[in-house]
């Protein structure tokens, strides 16, 4: 096992969907303390956006968990720059390891450490199937922390601190972030549903405020249009037009058709 910098290291923060939240929250990891930033720059970047990516020994006997991963990295692949590659030679890479604990966490960014470890326990981090959770550690990977971290988040966001765990480590604020003018997005998949990291878990942790109330948080089944566009800018993709606004996940197959055509 690596040794991770315990900062960089992300865990979970799963973004259970409400109706996978039971399925998902039970199987989270204690929350480290994150790198606050919600999107960072420069030298934690892949070069070219390109991943190169191994998977562990343990993995590879996990065929349905490999496909799975495979068709999270596919979901960037459509709709970004972003290339997800089979490491020969590379420097630094990632790998796909099952973990310990049910496990789904990654670091942020680049860590330029050689090999650094994604973790995806096959039992917990495909809930119903999904791919969300795996792209959520992806997106992380890439560089993003979560979007509840945005400085910005105490307008969008109310948050139960009395019911929140570990709440020194819980939903830090970020001070530095890099939003890229993007607008807070309850729909990202870097965002936390509404009982994360609870105490009482019948009690809501994080909720949209009042005049947001009709919003959805914590969806883990696909990159919001906001995300994507994050990514082409955070990885200033060439040639990939970025798609405005999506509200409505219906959409976004067509966009995201329109936006390769256009490519
Ligand atoms: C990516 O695009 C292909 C081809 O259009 C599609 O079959 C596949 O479902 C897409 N994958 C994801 C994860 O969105
Ligand atoms: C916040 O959580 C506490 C439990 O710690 C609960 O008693 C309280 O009702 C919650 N607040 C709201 C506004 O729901
Ligand atoms: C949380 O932070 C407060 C204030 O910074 C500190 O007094 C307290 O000891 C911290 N708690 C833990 C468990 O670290």
């Amino acid at each position: 096992m690596d040794k991770p910098t315990l900062c960089l290291l992300v865990v979970a923060m799963a973004a259970p969907c409400i109706t996978g939240a039971k399925l998902v929250k039970g199987q989270q990891s204690v929350p480290r303390p994150t790198m606050t930033t919600e999107g960072l720059i420069s030298d934690k970047l892949w070069p070219g956006g390109v991943v190169p990516f191994v998977f562990s020994k343990a993995y590879s006997r996990e065929d349905q968990a490999r496909q799975l991963v495979l068709k999270a990295m596919a979901g960037f692949e459509n709709s970004t720059c972003i290339r997800f590659v089979p490491r020969t030679t590379e420097k630094d890479f990632v790998i796909i390891n099952s973990g310990i604990m049910k496990s789904c966490s990654a670091y942020i960014g680049n860590q330029h450490l050689g090999s650094q470890q994604i973790l995806l326990n096959p039992a917990s981090c495909f809930p119903n199937g999904n791919i969300g959770v795996a792209q959520h550690q992806l997106m992380h990977t890439l560089g993003f922390g979560h979007e509840q971290s945005r400085s910005d988040r105490d307008q969008f966001v109310d948050i139960n601190w009395s019911n929140v765990a570990q709440a020194n480590d819980s939903f830090p604020l970020s001070t530095e972030d890099t939003t890229f003018g993007e607008p807070y997005d309850f729909d990202s998949i870097m965002h936390a549903g509404m009982f994360e990291n609870a105490i009482d878990k019948s009690i809501w942790t994080v909720r949209p405020k009042e005049k947001y109330r009709d919003k959805v948080i914590g969806q883990s089944i696909q990159l919001s249009g906001t995300d994507i566009r994050k990514i082409n800018k955070m990885y200033k993709c060439p040639g990939h037009a970025l798609p405005v606004p999506v509200t409505t996940a219906d959409t976004k197959p067509d966009l995201l058709r329109k936006t390769r055509n256009s490519a």
